[in-house]
C-alpha cells in the first residue's frame, strides 16, 4: 500500500528532472556548439558593419574576422554530435566530410579577412554571403535536426 502512495511522488520527480536532461542534449552545450556561437556573434557584427563600413574601423573588422577564423579552426577539432547517431561504418567518412567542409569555411574566413584589411567592401560582402551559404549547407548535412 505504501509503495502505491510513492508512485505519484516518483512521477512528479521524473517530470521535474526531464527538462534538465533535454537541456543537456541541446547542441549549444557541446564544445562544437560553443565555437559555433562565437562564429555567429562575429558574423552578425560583420554583417551589420558592412552595411555602412568605415575606413577608420578596418582594424576592428579584421579582428572580428580573425576571431571568426580562430573559432572555425577550433570547431574543426571537434566531431559533430550527429556522428554518434550514424552506423559505425559511416562515421569515419562523415567526420572526413565535416573536416573538408570546415576547411572551406576556414579558407573563406581567411579571404574575408584579406578583403577587410584591404578595404574591399564588395568582395567582403561576397565572402560573407558565401559563409552564410556554407553555414546553411553545413547545418543541413552535419547537424542533428530537431524539428
Ligand atoms: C558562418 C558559419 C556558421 C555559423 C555562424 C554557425 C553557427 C552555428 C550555431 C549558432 C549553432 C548552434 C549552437 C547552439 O545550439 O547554440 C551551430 C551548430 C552546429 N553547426 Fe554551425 N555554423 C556555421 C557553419 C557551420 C558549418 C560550415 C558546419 C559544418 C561543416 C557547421 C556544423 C554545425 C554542427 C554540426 C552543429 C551542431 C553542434 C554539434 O553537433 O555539437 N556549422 N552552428
Amino acid at each position: 500500500m505504501q509503495t502505491l502512495f510513492r508512485i505519484p511522488v516518483v512521477i512528479v520527480l521524473l517530470v521535474l528532472v526531464a527538462p534538465l536532461t533535454l537541456r543537456a542534449a541541446d547542441d549549444d552545450e557541446t564544445p562544437l556548439g560553443e565555437q559555433m556561437e562565437k562564429m555567429k556573434t562575429e558574423m552578425k557584427a560583420l554583417r551589420s558593419a558592412l552595411e555602412a563600413p568605415a575606413e577608420s574601423a578596418r582594424n576592428k573588422y579584421v579582428k572580428m574576422a580573425e576571431s571568426f577564423h580562430a573559432a572555425a579552426e577550433a570547431a574543426k577539432k571537434f566531431e559533430p554530435e550527429k556522428t554518434k547517431t550514424l552506423p559505425e561504418a559511416e562515421r569515419a567518412q562523415f567526420v572526413a566530410d565535416y573536416h573538408k567542409a570546415m576547411d572551406k569555411l576556414i579558407k573563406l574566413s581567411g579571404d574575408l579577412k584579406k578583403d577587410l584589411a584591404a578595404g574591399q567592401w564588395d568582395e567582403a560582402r561576397k565572402h560573407l554571403k558565401a559563409l552564410s551559404q556554407a553555414q546553411k549547407a553545413g547545418h543541413k548535412e552535419f547537424r542533428i535536426h530537431k524539428d
